[in-house]
């Protein structure tokens, strides 16, 4: 198969959060089984062109936007080994430092990449099987393609929209709709089809990811539970049931090349599930640097024993609502006052929750035990990853999250509520029906008892059971979290999708 992504986030170019990770997993993977793969991207300001490889020209063209026909440049390269093409116009639309909340109009500019691509694929006749859409940033793809490009020379492409995330449903006003050459106003109207289209009724107000859900061949969201939460109520929960027949949830893998402890070269040194000597190692290394009081190792060169050592809890996430902010707050002295520690990596979008994550880790200082560290960064997530004992993931909802997954290959134990993705990943140790499958410790509630019912579980069991943990920990880090039986899934579905 020729399968294009059209999206808005690559890792590690333009990350955010997991969707960039499951791109580059996902279309690695793909190629890896003998399928070709191309990524089309903006070509945001922000991005570091040093980690493009063989970045070059590719054609110049034009497409539409805001009344007229705007000329186009494209770029191609790899990155992480995909094929990508990066998109912009002479005056680049997405402008400033960072991917999101960036220095221009994100509506506008993903209206006018989302046509651009189309576009590209028509001026150059490039005929892609699968049209891999993402998120709303894309959605509008799939009403441009049934509305414009479907009766002109294009190979029909099977359309996959994947829904990462249905808090984001790019919301979009008639007027800004037609910046992309579609007559907003026909889809605001309220009659039966066009009914489909409007947020709550409203035709004033469209979401642009109900209009991907509406006009993609296959819809996908990224595990099986979040799937059926995402049935249960609200005004997309609506378009979805009506869409039931082509809505699936696929459980997202991890990149298991750029989450390897084994050769991962950000670790001061690398280990797997049967020498693991060099997770403790991580582990001291972290704690050093960090100014945390380190675990007392002795070692003959050739075993490491642990004279005494202090539970590590991490936390890597974006700060917002949907990853259980409370709760990450509470963890912050609860951790604390069981003797444990505790290292939250995490940035805000919004500034009043970062300047209040900044002051309390100033605070936090001199603690020997919690560091708060308030800004983004690859290399230090992946030695967390590895110093980590547990990691928490206390998320309110979560479509799939990765971090629970990546914390496993690394040997951190997760601590997770049960929701979306990370109930479809981690079971209960101390549930007798996860009897050989038992991974982690799940609580349900959003109170900050029912998240202590499941972390003091943790932090007692790594202080009291040691053998039992570090086995533990060897068996989590086995677990199979590759792309392998997802990209599967995704190319079963490509297959096999219906186009019209
Ligand atoms: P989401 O996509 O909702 O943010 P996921 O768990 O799917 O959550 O993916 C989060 C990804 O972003 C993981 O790869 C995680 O390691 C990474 N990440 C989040 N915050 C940071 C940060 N401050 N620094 C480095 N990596 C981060
Ligand atoms: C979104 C979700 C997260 C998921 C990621 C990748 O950002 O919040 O749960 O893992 O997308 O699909």
């Amino acid at each position: 198969l020729y399968i294009v992504h059209v999206t808005a986030e690559l890792a590690p170019v333009a990350k955010v959060g997991g969707l960039g990770d499951v791109v580059t997993g996902l279309g690695r993977t793909c190629m890896e089984r003998g399928h070709k793969v191309l990524v089309m991207l903006p070509f945001y300001e922000s991005i570091d062109t040093t980690q493009v490889e063989g970045l070059a020209e590719a054609e110049t063209f034009s497409s539409f936007h805001k009344g007229s026909w705007l000329p186009v440049k494209s770029f191609h390269g790899k990155v992480a080994g995909v094929p990508v093409l990066l998109i912009r116009t002479d005056n680049n639309l997405f402008k400033g430092s960072q991917i999101y909340g960036g220095d221009y109009d994100e509506m506008e500019a993903y209206l006018f990449f989302s046509r651009a691509c189309l576009e590209r694929m028509q001026v150059t006749g490039d005929q892609p099987d699968v049209i891999h859409i993402h998120e709303w940033h894309t959605g509008v793809l799939a009403m441009l393609y049934w509305d414009m490009y479907n009766h002109l020379s294009l190979k029909k492409p099977r359309i996959v929209l994947t829904i990462h995330n249905m808090e984001h449903y790019g919301e979009c006003r008639v007027e800004q709709l037609n910046m992309c050459g579609l007559d907003g106003s026909a889809y605001g109207t309220i009659d039966r089809a066009i009914d489909e289209r409007t947020i709550g009724h409203n035709p004033e107000r469209l979401s642009l990811l109900k209009g991907g859900i509406v006009y993609s061949n296959a819809v996908t969201t990224v595990s099986p539970t979040y799937a059926n939460e995402t049935l249960c109520s609200g005004w997309l929960a609506n378009t979805l049931l009506r869409n039931r027949s082509k809505y699936f949830g696929i459980l997202n893998g991890i990149d298991t090349t750029v989450w390897d402890p084994a050769s991962d070269p950000c670790l001061p040194m690398q280990y797997n599930a049967r020498k693991i000597f060099g997770k403790l190692v991580c582990k001291q290394y972290v704690q050093r640097g960090l100014g945390l009081e380190a675990d007392d190792l002795v070692g003959d060169g050739i075993q490491l024993v642990r004279r005494k050592q202090t539970p590590l809890v991490i936390c890597i996430t974006r700060l917002v609502a949907q990853k259980g902010i409370h709760l990450i707050r509470h963890a912050i002295n609860q951790i604390g006052e069981r003797g444990g520690q505790f290292v939250l990596l995490g940035t805000a979008p919004d500034p009043r929750v970062q300047a209040e994550f900044e002051q309390m880790s100033q605070k936090l200082q001199t603690s020997k035990n919690i560091r708060l560290l308030t800004f983004y960064s690859e290399d230090l997530a992946h030695k967390l990853y590895a110093a980590g004992d547990i990691v928490l993931v206390p998320s309110m909802f979560e479509p799939c999250g990765l971090t629970q997954m990546i914390g496993m290959r690394y040997g951190a134990i997760p601590v997770v509520r049960r929701t979306g993705g990370l109930a479809d990943t981690v079971f209960d140790i101390d549930d007798p029906k996860n009897k050989n499958r038992g991974n982690g410790f799940v609580f349900d509630g959003i109170s900050e008892d029912s998240l202590d019912s499941a972390l003091n579980r943790a932090l007692t069991y790594h202080q009291e059971r040691r053998e039992w943990w570090q086995d533990l920990t060897a068996r989590v880090m086995e677990l199979d979290h590759s792309w392998n039986k997802s990209a599967a899934e995704y190319l079963n579905l490509y297959n096999n999708v219906r186009v019209g």
